[in-house]
């Protein structure tokens, strides 16, 4: 039983000439655990993710990884760690499979565990029929996923892998996500980079947010959204005519009420589950029509709002998670 942290940052620094990429970073990672590191273009992710897996010597600071120093043990860090970077680095003129094979030998894994790794992780990626063509010849999208079978086949016990699923398409970003909930299943601690908010929510057992090189937050999903304030009820309404009397009616219930101009939403500020329901007793007795009724929590998007005055990505602009559904 190992007892140090399958990763540590400690107040960790990287500058370049003029530009502090990473201004003084502190994490500590336990075995078996998933850390999202979330925050825009340029907050210094990369740069973190470097110094831990030794491509990048920090300016000061200590990094450990397994208990070993990155600066004083890289050898020993390299040999607990997988890394898949945000550029693929698949070899492009070898098939997937011959990608595989390499990468295999390299590392001195048995032929029979590579053979089968293989297939198995080629089954989980879809690239089962793509397998023994040249990788020059694949989309953006099946690189990555090559990328990822790279990292994965020596089934290293931490991984950290950079933006894992930028560029992908919706299907394959869940697929991605349910192969890695299975490798940290089986022990596996992950230490990941990304942009969207949902990936960090979705897969992260811890999240730091960084932006300008520095810790802005840090804390569970949950802990972070608690932050971002208080409940929601949202209303949507059948018939748009009614927004006028509908807000009327929620007035009554909560001292903030949110017109939603041009759509048929409402919302009001509320404090649980008792708000919701009296909202929705007003609406029953009032004779208008609802799509829809439902309490929303803030989502990280609206924490990362909250903490810089700016949207993470627009891409993934909240939509907030709407529980409770009672229309
Ligand atoms: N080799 C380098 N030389 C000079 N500046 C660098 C170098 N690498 C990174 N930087 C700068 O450090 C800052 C942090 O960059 P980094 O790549 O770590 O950000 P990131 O969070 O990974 O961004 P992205 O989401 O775009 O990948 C940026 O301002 C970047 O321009
Ligand atoms: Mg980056």
């Amino acid at each position: 039983m190992n007892a140090a942290p399958a990763v540590e940052a400690i107040d960790l620094v990287k500058h370049f000439d003029g530009t502090r990429a990473v201004d003084g970073v502190s994490f500590v990672v336990p075995e078996g655990s998933v850390l999202g590191l979330l925050g825009p273009n340029g907050a210094g992710k990369t740069t973190l993710v470097r110094m831990l897996t030794t491509l990048s010597v920090p300016t000061s600071g200590t990094g450990r990884v397994a208990g070993f120093d990155v600066v004083r043990q890289p050898t020993e860090v390299r040999r607990s760690l997988g890394l898949t970077g945000q550029a693929a680095t698949v070899d492009e003129i070898l098939t997937g499979r011959e990608n595989l094979k390499l990468i295999g030998s390299l590392y001195g894994l048995p032929r029979k565990y590579v053979r089968e790794a293989t297939e198995r992780l080629f089954a989980r990626f879809d690239l089962l029929d793509a397998a023994d063509r040249m990788a020059k010849t694949y989309s953006g999208g099946m690189r990555r996923r090559l990328d990822l079978a790279v990292s994965l086949l020596a089934a290293p016990p931490i991984l950290f892998l950079d933006e894992p699923t930028t560029g992908l398409d919706p299907q394959s970003r869940s697929g991605l996500w349910a192969v890695l909930r299975e490798l940290v299943s089986e022990g596996t601690t992950l230490v990941l980079t990304t942009q969207y908010l949902e990936e960090a929510d979705q897969l992260a057992d811890e999240i730091v947010v960084v932006d300008k090189g520095r810790v802005i937050a840090a804390g569970t999903p949950t802990q972070l959204k608690d932050q971002a304030g208080r409940a929601s009820v949202v209303v949507t309404l059948t018939h748009a005519a009614d927004l006028e009397r509908a807000a009327e009616l929620m007035s009554s219930c909560s001292q903030e009420v949110h017109v939603e101009r041009g759509s048929r939403r409402l919302t009001a500020q509320a404090g649980g589950l008792g708000d919701m329901t009296r909202i929705a007793a007003v609406f029953e007795t009032s004779g208008i029509e609802l799509d829809d009724l439902g309490l929303a929590r803030p989502s990280l998007d609206d924490v990362f709002l909250h903490l810089t005055g700016r949207r993470a990505d627009a891409e993934n602009a909240s939509n907030p998670s709407t529980e409770g559904v009672a229309s």
